[in-house]
């Protein structure tokens, strides 16, 4: 396999998350490239920035355009196999919190879609990794920090948004980030200790999803109902209009 690039800078933050911040000038996907990291001393906490991503991924496959001025970044986390599902899910805090501090107030749509009035501001893609017996967690952040939205392909265009677009001050990618990871260090460290429930409370607090009539499209079909709970595990809870309740893990959420 061949090695990873030589990153731009190195960075550090005080406390886990940040503690190693590595800043490229482009990648594939900074996912991939926190995994390739992973084999040359990449740890707990050890984050990896580019500031363009050549074939960024979403969700189901689907990719994520990543042209110069947003925000791409993955976070190395260490959490049992399991626990995936719920760490993707409060990933999306921080984020929320960050947007909200520089003055857009987002919200999530189950399970981490950033939006802010309906439309697309960010989005999370956490993954699984086994290095030598030891389990991994990567979660990416993708955010629309500075770029222009007429870079985006017209269908995602379309429904998205960005920092730039939606506030006046210029927030630069690094403030936001650094904001960013100070959030993120302060929800993983109640993830770490054992907080869960509080963190899926304030989850569900930031989630405009909860209480809707929706559609999720599973793998297995559609579920129409209203979205009525989220499981500790990070599933949604719809309630359909027999009154059956179904546990989605993985779907996407449409409107009714
Ligand atoms: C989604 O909403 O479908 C998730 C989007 C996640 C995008 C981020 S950008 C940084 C990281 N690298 C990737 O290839 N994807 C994630």
């Amino acid at each position: 396999m061949a090695g990873a690039p030589t990153p731009l800078s190195e960075d550090r933050r005080a406390g886990l998350v940040g503690h190693r911040i590595l800043r490229f000038a482009a990648a594939d996907s900074t996912n991939d490239l926190a995994k390739l990291l992973l084999d040359e001393g990449a740890d707990e906490g050890t984050v990896v920035v580019a500031e363009r991503q050549v074939t960024g991924r979403g969700r189901h496959g689907r990719s994520w355009a990543s042209p110069p001025g947003g925000l791409y970044a993955s976070v190395v986390l260490s959490c049992e196999p399991t626990a995936v599902g719920a760490l993707s899910l409060i990933a999306g805090i921080p984020v929320v919190q960050a947007l909200r501090h520089f003055g857009v107030f987002a919200g999530l749509k189950w399970p981490n879609d950033v939006v802010f009035m309906e439309k697309k501001i960010g989005g999370i893609l956490a993954e699984g990794v086994y290095r030598h017996d030891r389990f991994w967690t990567i979660v990416g952040i993708g955010v629309n920090t500075n770029l222009d939205l007429e870079r985006l392909p017209e269908e995602v265009r379309a429904r998205a948004t960005s920092l730039k677009r939606e506030v006046d001050l210029f927030v630069s990618n690094e403030e936001f980030l650094d904001f960013l990871l100070g959030k993120f260090e302060d929800v993983y460290g109640r993830f770490k200790t054992g907080t869960r429930d509080r963190l899926l409370k304030e989850y569900r607090g930031l989630c405009g999803t909860i209480g809707k009539q929706v559609t999720v499209e599973t793998p297995k079909g559609k579920v129409r109902g209203r979205a009525w709970d989220i499981a500790p595990n990070g599933a949604i809870i719809v309630m359909d209009d027999a009154g059956a309740k179904h546990e989605i893990s993985d779907g996407t959420v449409l409107p009714a």
